[in-house]
């Protein structure tokens, strides 16, 4: 088993793929989720140590027959919780090439054509966005691993030895800012929450305000995080007017793009993102709207050598003897890791294989979708909107007749055991929201396979459940 002949390994590949293909070609019929518990999977796991080993076809039997029945099915078209992406067939080949090849992109001699493809596709990254030819990233994690990085070098750039520093966002950011300020020692109480308007974006006069305020008591602001989608409800802060407010007190501006910045691709969604190339740094998830499997986040930045500051170490092990400038050039420099996966191979082949076109309409249809259900729930007189849409995130209620003149409470209570019962009914799966202090049904749509038709079976699988309650 360890060390296979290629003729095996073809033998291999080949039970492999037919699973693959049985499973992604009857997707449809299948549960999003079914009910299970911790207990339950335990017990179709053999807990012995293993000491002999047993052949791939046992093991692909609990593949089969265990991990794909009890997990979430997450491929599926009416996956709506959470800001999930289904995978790409293309991409699942790539992560097996990758794993193959097993490069480690630490610096360039390491993996030099690999290190090639990284510099390549977050170049065309840095162009979708329409950033500086001098910006520059690499691919990390995720988002929350993006944020701390580009955060990192914020507090680079301004003044890293205050222990009054004061990092802006607003109050729909996603947590990992804050994790981010408490891992960096700048600390959680540190990130001031910037209020919001009724579309739940950021207020650039809070943010003015708060700043000022702050000066006034002596601490050192050096940093704006703006969302270019939220993860409660996808709003798009005004990227335009923080820009111009960090300028005027010389902040660091981010942008969290991790689930919405992709939408750029899509022309209905492209002025939204107006200034979004005059951020200093940018996070972007490419496992959740460019659809790949996970794990790939990445991080650019407008000027590199600031990350470069925050994040060179020297060490006689690393350092890099005899080569020119471009050959010289190392991962770790810009970024937390150091041992890095060959995340690469699946964006260069994801957009090379697939172009940017297709992308974009996938992306558009996303939107449409989103769209198509806020319209019906308006339309309807048993669904409210409890969020406007910008994206592909919609946050709505349902709300029987028999329930109209019932409390706030008890609306959210009865809206809290739909989504339970719905998830455990696993034709749709949606997750929550708490917005202005009330319980919200919260969906996103993010699969290419995803179509208007599911969105009205999203619509009737709320009414066939509730019924049921
Ligand atoms: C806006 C936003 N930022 C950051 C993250 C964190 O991303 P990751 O899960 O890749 O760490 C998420 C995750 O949903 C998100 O929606």
């Amino acid at each position: 088993m360890l060390d296979p002949s290629a003729d095996e390994i073809r033998d291999w590949g080949n039970s492999v793929i037919q699973l693959m293909a049985d499973y992604l070609g009857n997707l449809r019929d299948r549960k999003v989720y079914r009910h299970m518990s911790s207990r339950e999977i335990r017990d179709q796991l053999d807990p012995t140590v293993p000491t002999k080993g047993i052949d791939l076809n046992g093991l692909l039997k609990v593949f089969r027959e265990t991990v794909i029945p009890f997990s979430r099915q997450n491929a599926h078209p009416r996956m709506f919780g959470y800001v999930q992406s289904p995978g790409t067939p293309l991409a699942a080949f790539a992560d097996l090439l990758a794993s193959t090849l097993n490069a480690n992109l630490t610096v360039w001699r390491s993996a030099p054509a690999p290190v090639e493809l990284e510099r390549l596709t977050i170049d065309w990254i840095r162009q979708i966005l329409g950033f500086n030819a001098e910006a520059g990233g690499l691919f990390v994690s995720g988002g929350s691993m993006a944020n701390l990085a580009a955060i990192a070098a914020a507090r680079q750039a301004k003044d890293y030895s205050s222990d009054r520093l004061r990092i802006y966002a607003s109050s729909e950011t996603h947590f990992s800012v804050a994790k981010a300020a408490a891992l960096l020692g700048i600390g959680r109480e540190n990130v001031r929450h910037v209020a919001v308007d009724e579309h739940l974006r950021m207020r650039a006069d809070d943010l003015v305000a708060k700043i000022t305020g702050d000066l006034e008591e002596g601490y050192v602001p050096f940093c704006v995080v703006a969302n270019a989608g939220t993860v409660n409800t996808g709003a798009v802060d005004p990227l335009a007017e923080i820009r111009d407010v960090a300028d005027r007190f010389q902040l660091w501006m981010h942008v969290d793009g991790s689930y919405g910045a992709f939408a750029v691709l899509a022309k209905s969604a492209r002025g939204l993102f107006a200034g979004i190339e005059r951020a200093d740094s940018i996070a972007l998830d490419p496992h959740k709207w460019l659809y790949l499997p996970v794990d790939v986040g990445c991080v650019i930045y407008r000027a590199p050598q600031i990350a470069r500051a925050a994040f060179a170490h020297e060490a006689e092990y690393t350092r890099i003897i005899g080569e020119e400038a471009d050959e010289a050039f190392a991962f770790w420099d810009y970024g937390p890791e150091l041992s890095r996966r060959f995340r690469a191979l699946k964006i260069w082949m994801l957009l090379k294989g697939v172009g940017l076109h297709s992308l974009g309409e996938a992306i558009e249809s996303n939107l449409a979708c989103a769209r198509y259900l806020e319209s019906m729930v308006r339309a309807s007189d048993d669904f409210e909107m409890v969020a406007p849409v910008d994206l592909s995130i919609f946050c709505f209620r349902h709300v029987p007749v028999q329930l109209r003149n019932e409390s706030a409470e008890a609306i959210d209570a009865f809206n809290e055991r739909l989504l339970i019962a719905l998830q455990r009914d696993g034709s749709s799966y949606l997750s929550n929201a708490a917005l202005g202090g009330r319980f919200a049904l919260r969906g996103c749509v993010l699969n290419y396979r995803t179509t208007l038709r599911d969105m009205e079976i999203l619509l009737d699988d709320l009414r066939r459940v509730a019924r049921s309650l």
